[in-house]
């Protein structure tokens, strides 16, 4: 009963602190808090000034003394400081103003971390969600997160492959009795396109564009396979020759070129997974093909351009941008899951 009672008012949390956007799980309730992983601060005095939505609408709008950080780029954290008062506020945020003050609940967090971070790295979570509140911090690998957030058997005697394209980085696990047999990972993502994008319209249309409207452009017409029906989008950026504002539209097929090497080596890491992967294993994934998650896995026809490159069925998670943060979150519910695959700390 007592259980019970404390189940209900817990504030247990699962984060997915992602490059590109932060995720927040709360037991019970479900994703309460996605937000794009940003924060302005004043660079004189480090201020934070605003974080996550309100923090993105000034990306490439700010004056001097402001500045728009992504405290985690490429997949690792590349600002401390930031990154922890960016995990704070937004824990803070879902519990209406601050865990801190409510001592008796402190929350267990689970947070779900690239593969590829270091311990330094890890202890640096760990201190923030320590210092945001948490009674208990578990990390758990962002792939195998992804993983159960998609719904494959991951704690079966069979091999499950994930392939989770970010914002900053691909990671590719081959899972088999929640453990992972076999990860890999590339510091490439969503970034890294909408990097190709700007550079593609800069030399072939002398354009200069922002990043907003770059990744626009790509969730507007991006794909990795052509396309049955052509698309087109206007984009607006700066002539680089005559220094004014200038409107061109660009069609999908030059989109597609444009990140053909992005998708390329995305290709290119399932391929080397596929073949890295234990024969036992290779068994299961050729019958049961692999599943992509992420916002990057939005990307138009992927799936067709990776079913044709490996031969196997490809099955997109069914929300790629939620599979990570759904995933840590189910472990809230499943404690004995939560020890087999993370790590903790008190
Ligand atoms: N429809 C779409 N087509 C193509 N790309 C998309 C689409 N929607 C979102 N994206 C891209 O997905 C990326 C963000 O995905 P996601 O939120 O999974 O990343 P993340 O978890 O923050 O990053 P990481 O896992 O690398 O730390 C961004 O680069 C975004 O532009
Ligand atoms: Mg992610």
């Amino acid at each position: 009963m007592f259980q019970w009672l404390f189940s209900f008012f817990s504030n247990d949390l699962a984060v997915d602190l992602g490059t590109a956007n932060s995720l927040i799980y709360m037991k019970n309730r479900g994703i309460v808090l996605s937000e794009p992983s940003i924060v302005a601060i004043q660079i004189d005095t480090k201020k934070v000034l605003a974080v996550g939505k309100e923090a993105r609408r000034m990306v490439g709008r700010t004056p001097e003394n402001i500045q728009a950080i992504r405290p985690l780029q490429d997949g690792v954290i590349s600002d401390f400081d930031v990154t922890e008062k960016m995990l704070r506020h937004f824990i803070s945020k879902v519990h209406g103003g601050g865990v801190i003050s409510r001592p008796f609940i402190r929350p267990r967090i689970i947070v779900a971390v690239p593969s590829g971070i270091t311990q330094v790295e890890r202890k640096a979570v760990i201190e923030s969600a320590t210092k945001a509140g948490a009674a208990e911090v578990y990390l758990v690998e962002e792939p195998m997160a992804a993983a159960i957030g998609a719904g494959l058997p991951i704690d079966e005697p069979m091999g499950s492959m994930i392939v989770d394209i970010g914002g900053g980085t691909t990671e590719v696990a081959v899972i088999s009795l929640a453990g992972m047999v076999f990860k890999q990972s590339l510091r490439l993502g969503g970034d890294k396109m909408d990097d190709c994008i700007q550079q593609y319209v800069k030399k072939k249309h002398n354009l200069l564009i922002g990043q907003r409207m770059a990744e626009y452009v790509k969730i507007q017409v991006g794909s990795a396979y052509p396309l049955q029906k052509p698309l087109s989008v206007e984009i607006q950026g700066r002539d680089i020759i005559r220094g004014v504002p200038k409107r061109i539209t660009v069609i999908d097929d030059e989109i597609r070129e444009a990140l053909k090497d992005a998708v390329d080596s995305i290709v290119h890491l399932i391929r080397q997974a596929l073949e890295k992967t234990p024969p036992e294993l290779s068994g299961d994934i050729a019958e049961r093909g692999l599943t992509i998650s992420g916002g990057g896995s939005l990307l138009r026809n992927l799936d067709l351009r990776l079913k044709d490159e490996t031969g196997l069925p490809i099955s997109i998670s069914e929300d790629p941008l939620t599979s990570v943060a759904l995933g840590a979150g189910r472990m809230l519910n499943d404690l004995d899951l939560l020890r087999k695959v993370s790590s903790m700390s008190r």
